[in-house]
């Protein structure tokens, strides 16, 4: 019987597997076609020797070695396929341009954290100076009814003193007629009607918030702005007590160098009442536009509660006393900042309240 050329048929093939799986890159993949499938592979040599077969075993030794070389083609194309994917990949991977980190850092700002603006951070500030000074703070609703903001505050309808408030209505008579607050001395009363009904007395609070007036907008005003009110009620209270607090809070969030006076004013609620001024921090009392030209800013109003409020709430005058302040939060802010026009406050430009955080 002569030698089966085919006998090492199986190893070839393994060999051949065995080899193709080694290969991992696609350039070394083309390079091994020759002698794993091509003219150098054991394939064609043995389809040499085929020859030398007996014409009836040829055939089927041919159709073997065929189907061997197919399963060893059939590997090489499947491993080039894979190498060529990886390939694919990772020269998408590598000629990636990614915008996302240009666009991040060139054309769009990425988010930046804000911060409260100057009238809250201002207000917080003041809070803090009078709750050291061991006032509670509370707050107020910013509509009323015409009995809060005028009528319980000793300003019934048709007082000329109306005309010191340039009031927004928002129903004008039945069944109430109902405002804007013009000022903060509104919670007052309801600060006043709440201690009574809960046994609360006295009372040492500040209650800031915002207030509307129709006001036209200039250096000093605007149509919505805040105010901080003051309230004292108990038993003994003296204008002292006010000038002392007026005093020590002006100190406090000024600092020594600042000047207060109390000039002698009118408000329906408070009798006696004082108008509360400080040196214009602008011009330092120079004058300026600021200031109108006459070196001072008032910041606000104040007084010793006039017994009509007590009545009107239904506390005894007799037995309480006390007063009242109310000032201007972004006036404070502007002094405190020397921000020559307050319209800047509201003009949201960002190179302003950046200054601020
Ligand atoms: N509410 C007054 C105003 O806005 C100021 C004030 C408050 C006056 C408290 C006296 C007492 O003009």
């Amino acid at each position: 019987m002569k030698p089966n050329p085919l006998e090492s048929l199986d190893h070839v093939v393994r060999d051949a597997l065995g080899q193709l799986a080694a290969i991992d890159d696609l350039a070394d993949l083309n390079g091994a076609e020759a002698s794993l499938i091509g003219r150098r592979s054991a394939f064609t040599s043995l389809q040499k020797s085929l020859g030398a077969l007996a014409p009836e075993d040829r055939a089927r030794a041919g159709a073997a070695l065929q189907e061997a070389r197919r399963r060893v083609e059939d590997a090489f194309e499947e491993r080039r396929r894979v190498l060529d994917s990886g390939a694919w990949e990772r020269r998408m991977r590598e000629d990636r341009l990614d915008l996302g980190d240009v666009i991040a850092e060139r054309v769009v700002w990425s988010p930046r954290a804000g911060h409260p603006g100057l009238v809250a951070i201002t207000q917080r500030e003041l809070e803090d100076v009078f709750v050291a000074m061991g006032f509670s703070v509370a707050e107020g609703p910013e509509v009323e009814s015409d009995w809060y903001n005028f009528e319980a505050l000793n300003i019934p309808p048709a007082h000329p003193a109306r005309g010191m408030w340039d009031t927004f209505y928002v129903e004008m008579g039945e069944p109430e007629t109902v405002v804007l607050r013009t000022h903060t001395s509104p919670t007052q009363i309801h600060l006043m009607e709440e201690a009574l009904a809960s046994g609360t007395l006295p009372i040492h609070s500040v209650m800031p918030g915002r207030c509307y007036r129709r006001d036209t907008p200039d250096a000093r005003h605007l149509a919505a702005f805040h105010q901080v009110e003051g309230l004292v009620v108990d038993r003994g209270i003296a204008f002292a007590d006010l000038a002392g607090v007026i005093e020590t809070f002006t100190r406090a969030y000024f600092g020594d160098d600042i000047e207060a006076r109390l000039r002698p004013a009118y408000f329906p609620f408070t009798e006696p009442s004082a108008e509360f001024e400080i040196t214009c921090t602008i011009c330092r009392g120079a004058g300026c536009r600021t200031c109108s030209q006459t070196g001072w800013i008032e910041l606000g109003g104040c007084g010793m509660l006039d017994p009509a409020v007590f009545e009107a709430v239904g506390l005894d005058p007799e037995v309480w006393s006390g007063f009242a302040f109310g000032f201007g939060i972004d006036r404070c802010a502007q002094m405190r900042h020397q921000i020559a026009d307050m319209r800047a406050l509201t003009e949201n430009d960002v190179r302003f309240l950046e200054q601020f955080s």
